[in-house]
């Protein structure tokens, strides 16, 4: 259902504060992603109520998978073993098909209450973790686990995720920088090689693909068949669709991929959705907002300063319209009239 030797996989990569279930419905039904994962749930000194499980992850309503049916990976976040093979088992109960564990977050909130990174100082606790949720959920749920290269010392991966695969770790995801690197590039993807090589689990690599070319090189660098993508898939909306070519993936999506329906498109469906889920405009809005940031950071689009005034995402829509269509419509009407030596202002929008 997720992660299977020989298949090569494309997964989104769980961000806190972007892909909750709205995003992960959206992303999965526009990019050929082969599965998601939850943002983590953090798990402190009680095992959560149900509901908390079904708010984190409403596709357990739907046999874990988005309405696109990608597979969603519940994620948990948290210090304590016992806790932790607690909550599994009870997400478990609710419908979750996969755990996946996080020793990654280097957010000091969450480093100071016994989680996400700091656990990478401590590979015994990261193996004693992971075989309590092993052993508290049934076989045939896997287990996985999301880690950086180390705390600050990038060599620590190996021992670390040799601990994981003790544990019972059916995969690991390595993203390739220690915490304390945070999310500077460069991502090292060479270490995440020398752990596949060293390991008989699936290793998924993680860290700075934005384009085929850094795919490639990740791939040749790692020799891993499976990667997830986080920032890269909001920047470049053809990333995942020309990721999932080059893997020999044939992304299904392609008669409403993102890639055809461009920001315009993109940004309606969101807001759409938005409306469905029944979420206040002004976060709909920052939403929107944070999405075109991530594509305008990465030079992908050379609009975000003409729409980031907006105060709501109908505003936010028109002026998307105006920086998109406009400008398109206008470069295909010069394209056509080109030969004539007419230049004509496009008569009437598509989008009407
Ligand atoms: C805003 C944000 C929130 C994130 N939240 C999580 C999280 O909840 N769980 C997790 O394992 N990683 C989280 N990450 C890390 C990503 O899953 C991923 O490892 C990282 O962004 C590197 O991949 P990328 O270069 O493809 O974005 C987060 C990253 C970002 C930027």
């Amino acid at each position: 259902m997720y992660i299977t030797k020989g298949r090569p996989a494309l997964v989104l990569a769980p961000m806190d504060g972007i892909t909750d279930a709205l995003m992960r419905r959206l992303l999965t039904s526009v990019m050929p992603f082969s599965y998601c994962v939850t943002e983590f749930l953090r798990i402190s000194a009680l095992v959560p109520p149900e509901h908390v499980f079904r708010k984190t992850m409403p596709e357990l309503e739907c046999g874990a998978r988005t309405a696109s049916g990608a597979p969603v990976e519940l994620q948990l976040l948290g210090g304590d073993p016992e806790r932790l093979a607690e909550s599994a088992s009870r997400a478990v109960s609710c419908g979750a098909q996969g755990i996946d564990l996080n020793f990654g977050c280097p957010a000091p909130t969450v480093n100071r209450h016994d989680g996400g990174a700091t656990l990478l100082k401590h590979p015994e606790r990261i193996e004693a973790i992971v075989r309590a949720v092993r052993s508290a959920v049934p076989l045939g749920i896997p287990v996985s686990a999301k880690l950086r290269l180390g705390w600050d010392d990038p060599e620590a991966i190996q021992h670390n995720a040799e601990r994981a695969a003790r544990g019972g770790a059916a995969w690991i995801t390595i993203h390739g920088r220690t915490k304390m690197q945070g999310y500077t590039p460069p991502a090292y993807w060479e270490p995440i090689g020398r752990v596949r090589a060293a390991l008989n689990i699936p290793v998924v690599a993680n860290g700075e693909i934005w384009s085929v070319d850094d795919l490639k090189r990740c791939q040749d660098q790692s020799g891993c068949e499976h990667f997830m993508v986080g920032r890269g898939a909001l920047a470049n909306l053809t990333l995942v669709r020309d990721c999932a070519l080059s893997l020999g993936l044939s992304p299904a999506t392609e008669g409403l991929g993102a890639s055809t329906l461009g920001w315009l498109g993109i940004m309606r469906a969101l807001s759409r959705l938005s409306r469905e889920y029944g979420e206040a405009d002004r976060r709909t809005c920052a939403r929107m907002k944070q999405w075109l940031n991530y594509a305008h950071k990465r030079r992908s689009i050379d609009w975000f300063d003409s729409v980031k005034q907006a105060k709501c995402s109908r505003d936010l829509l028109i002026l998307v319209e105006r920086a998109t269509v406009t400008r398109s419509e206008l470069f295909a009407s010069c394209d056509l009239h080109a030969a004539s030596g007419e230049v004509r202002a496009p008569s009437q929008s598509p989008y009407g």
